[in-house]
C-alpha cells in the first residue's frame, strides 16, 4: 500500500488498542458493515442501468412505501451481519420486528446493530445523495437468547455508530466514542481510506436545514427560530443560508463539515417527530456529539432518551452546539 494512505481496515486495527477489553469483535463488525456498504455503493452507482430504481410496491412498518433499493440495502446489511458472526440481533427500519441471528457462528455474539439501511429514499430515483446509518450496542443480558430489552438501550450506551454517504464520493464516517473519523472510498482500489481524521463540527454555523414546506404545522418555537435565522444581523452572520437535501445523512454530513443545524420537529403529520430514535437520531447524535456538536429533542439530550418501543420516533435539533442551544432557547420560550 502506498505510504500516506491509511485504509479503514488498517485504522480499525490500530484503534483496537483503545479498547483493552476488546478481542477484535467490534473491529470485525465494523469490517462487515464496510463490506456491505461497498456492495450497496456498487448498486447505487449503476442504479440507472440496472432494474433497481423505483418502488417495490410494499409498505414498511413506518407506513412508508419501500423502494427496491431500501430492500436491497437491507438484505445486504443483514446478510453481512449474519455471516460475520459478531452480531446477535439486527433492528432495522425496514423490518417490523428485531431479527435474531441464531446461526452457530454467532452463538456467542455480543453485539446488537440498529440500522437504517438506506436513508433518503425519496432521493433514490433522482440521483441525489443517499446514505446508511448504523448504531452498535453491546448486549446487556448475560445468558440465553438476547432480547428486545437488549435493543432498547439509551443512546449513551452505544459503543459505536456511523454513517455511509453515497454522494459525489462515497464516505464512511464513524465513532467509537473517541472522536470521529471519515474515510473516502477510493474506487480504484475498492478501499475506504482515511480522508477526514478527527472531524470537528464548527461551534457555530450559518446553515439551517429543515423542511420549511411544513412550516404551518411546526411548533411556535420552531417558527420563531426560523424567523430568527432569516433576520439580518451582521454580528451573527444572519440571514443564514437554507439548505435541505431531504436525506438526513447528507444534510447532517454537510453541516458537520461546514457548521449548521438540522431540524426535524414535530409536525401535524408526525406529532412525535418523524425520525426514528434507534437507527437515525441516536447514531447521528453520538457522531455529532463526538465531533463537538449537540443533539436535542428541543429540551433534552437525544442520547438520554429511554427507548420504549423499537420504531420510536422523536423530534431532533442537531448540529453546531451554539445553534442547537439557540434553537432550544426558542423552543422553551427563552429567546
Ligand atoms: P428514510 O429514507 O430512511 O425513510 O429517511 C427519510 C428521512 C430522512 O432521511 C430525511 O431527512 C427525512 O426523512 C425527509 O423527510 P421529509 O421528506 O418529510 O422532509
Ligand atoms: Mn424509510
Ligand atoms: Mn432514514
Ligand atoms: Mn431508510
Amino acid at each position: 500500500m502506498n505510504s500516506g494512505v491509511k485504509t479503514l481496515g488498517q485504522f480499525i486495527i490500530e484503534k483496537q488498542a483503545d479498547f483493552p477489553y476488546a478481542k477484535g469483535e467490534l473491529s470485525r463488525l465494523l469490517r462487515d458493515i464496510a463490506i456491505a456498504a461497498k456492495i450497496v455503493n456498487r448498486e447505487v452507482n449503476k442504479a440507472g442501468l440496472v432494474d433497481i430504481l423505483g418502488d417495490l410496491g410494499t409498505t414498511n412498518i413506518q407506513g412508508e412505501g419501500q423502494k427496491k433499493l431500501d430492500v436491497y440495502a437491507n438484505e445486504q446489511f443483514i446478510s453481512a451481519l449474519s455471516s460475520g458472526g459478531e452480531c446477535c440481533i439486527v433492528a432495522s427500519e425496514e423490518n417490523d420486528d428485531i431479527i435474531y441471528i441464531d446461526s452457530a457462528v454467532s452463538h456467542n455474539a455480543k453485539y446488537i446493530v440498529c440500522i437504517d439501511p438506506l436513508d433518503g429514499s425519496s432521493n433514490i430515483d433522482c440521483n441525489v445523495a443517499v446514505g446508511t446509518i448504523f448504531s452498535i450496542y453491546r448486549r446487556k443480558s448475560t445468558n440465553g437468547r438476547a432480547a428486545l430489552e437488549d435493543v432498547l438501550q439509551k443512546g449513551t450506551e452505544q459503543v459505536a455508530a456511523g454513517y455511509v454517504i453515497y454522494g459525489s464520493s462515497t464516505m464512511l464516517v464513524y465513532t467509537t466514542g473517541k472522536g470521529v473519523n471519515g474515510f473516502t472510498l477510493d474506487p480504484s482500489i475498492g478501499e475506504f481510506c482515511l480522508s477526514h481524521p478527527e472531524l470537528k463540527i464548527p461551534e457555530d454555523g450559518t446553515i439551517y436545514s429543515i423542511n420549511e414546506g411544513n412550516y404551518v404545522h411546526f411548533p411556535e418555537g420552531v417558527k420563531k427560530y426560523i424567523k430568527h435565522c432569516q433576520v439580518e444581523d451582521a454580528g451573527t452572520r444572519r440571514p443564514y443560508t437554507s439548505r435541505y437535501i431531504g436525506s438526513m445523512v447528507a444534510d447532517i454530513h454537510r453541516n458537520l463539515i461546514k457548521g449548521g443545524i438540522y431540524i426535524y420537529p414535530t409536525t401535524a403529520a408526525s406529532p412525535g417527530g418523524k425520525l426514528r430514535l434507534l437507527y437515525e437520531c441516536n447514531p447521528m447524535a453520538f457522531i455529532v456529539e463526538q465531533a463537538g456538536g449537540k443533539a436535542s429533542d428541543g429540551s433534552s439530550r437525544i442520547l438520554d432518551i429511554d427507548p420504549v418501543t423499537l420504531h420510536q420516533r422523536c423530534p431532533i435539533f442537531i448540529g453546531s452546539a451554539r445553534m442547537v442551544r439557540q434553537a432550544e432557547a426558542f423552543m422553551q420560550g427563552n429567546a
